[in-house]
């Protein structure tokens, strides 16, 4: 699938599109956890499910996306008001969103924003609540991190933390994919990255809102956003599916594709 680069204004936003102008399938959208691009949803690429398009943005500043001049005023809704205006030059009026980790702070920032353009919802490997005191110490660690030594720092520093145990045990090639990811990341990236996550606001009391069809995926070996997080998001979003992936970590739709794509092919042929 090559990129595709849409403009408005000064603004490039690039992104992945399984059947660039066909408005008979149904559309869903991917978006990618933090700090890697849209190149994430790779094994997903390759797993679409027939009658649908599957789009993939690179988040502000990620991949071929351009980053605001000033890194002032940062906020996770930047990444929801992206994907409403691509999806808009797209002429796409409704779509599935869902998103893994910092994706689904943003599909969180757009059920905020746009409620009634979502037709389903995806949360993987995410949490609902706010960064704690001392989240956002290590978000100015990493900070720190990102001005020393780049983006193949913040690689170090997030390996342990992205795969679980399982794969870092028995899949060498997945810490190279990852690794090779992030490298393609700018530092101006991250560094926006890390700063609308760390002053996003708690949306736990939003889930409570939710009235379309939710899927909530998390890997069973999640330290980041441990099980028991989804659990609690599954408990306040009204009729929603949780789906634990054995042997996955945070990155559970790099980790075990098959189930990943088994877990999102079943909910999205389930929807109406
Ligand atoms: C992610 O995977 O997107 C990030 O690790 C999320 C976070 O740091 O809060």
């Amino acid at each position: 699938m090559t990129r595709q680069y849409c403009h408005i204004g000064s603004r490039t936003i690039a992104y992945l599109d399984s059947a660039p102008g066909n408005h008979d399938l149904r559309t869903y959208v991917l978006l990618h956890a933090f700090p890697l691009g849209a190149n994430m949803w790779e094994p997903q690429i390759r797993s679409i499910p027939k009658g649908w398009r599957l789009i993939t943005p690179d988040l502000r500043g990620f991949g071929g996306s351009t980053e605001l001049d000033s890194l002032s005023a940062l906020s996770i809704a930047d990444y929801a008001d992206d994907v409403v205006d691509l999806l808009g030059e797209l002429s796409v009026t409704s779509a599935v969103i869902g998103g893994l980790s910092m994706g689904g702070y943003a599909a969180l920032a757009l059920v905020q924003s746009r409620p009634g353009s979502i037709d389903a919802l995806v949360l993987a490997d995410t949490r609902a609540g706010a960064d704690s005191q001392e989240s956002r110490a290590n978000r100015r660690n990493m900070l720190a991190v990102v001005d020393r030594e780049g983006p193949s720092g913040v690689a170090r520093e997030m390996m342990p933390k992205l795969l679980g145990q399982t794969t870092r045990d028995t899949n060498p090639s997945a810490e190279a994919t990852v690794r090779r990811l992030i490298k393609q990341q700018s530092p101006v990236a991250i560094r926006g990255a890390i700063h609308r996550m760390m002053h996003r606001p708690d949306s736990t009391a939003l889930l409570a809102t939710i009235r379309v069809p939710t899927l909530i995926i998390v890997g069973e070996e999640d330290t980041l956003t441990p099980v028991q997080e989804s659990q609690r998001m599954a408990e306040a979003v009204t009729g929603s599916t949780l789906v634990t992936i054995p042997a996955a970590g945070h990155l559970s739709n790099l980790e075990q594709p098959d189930a990943f794509n088994a877990a999102l092919a079943g909910f999205l042929v389930s929807l109406k």
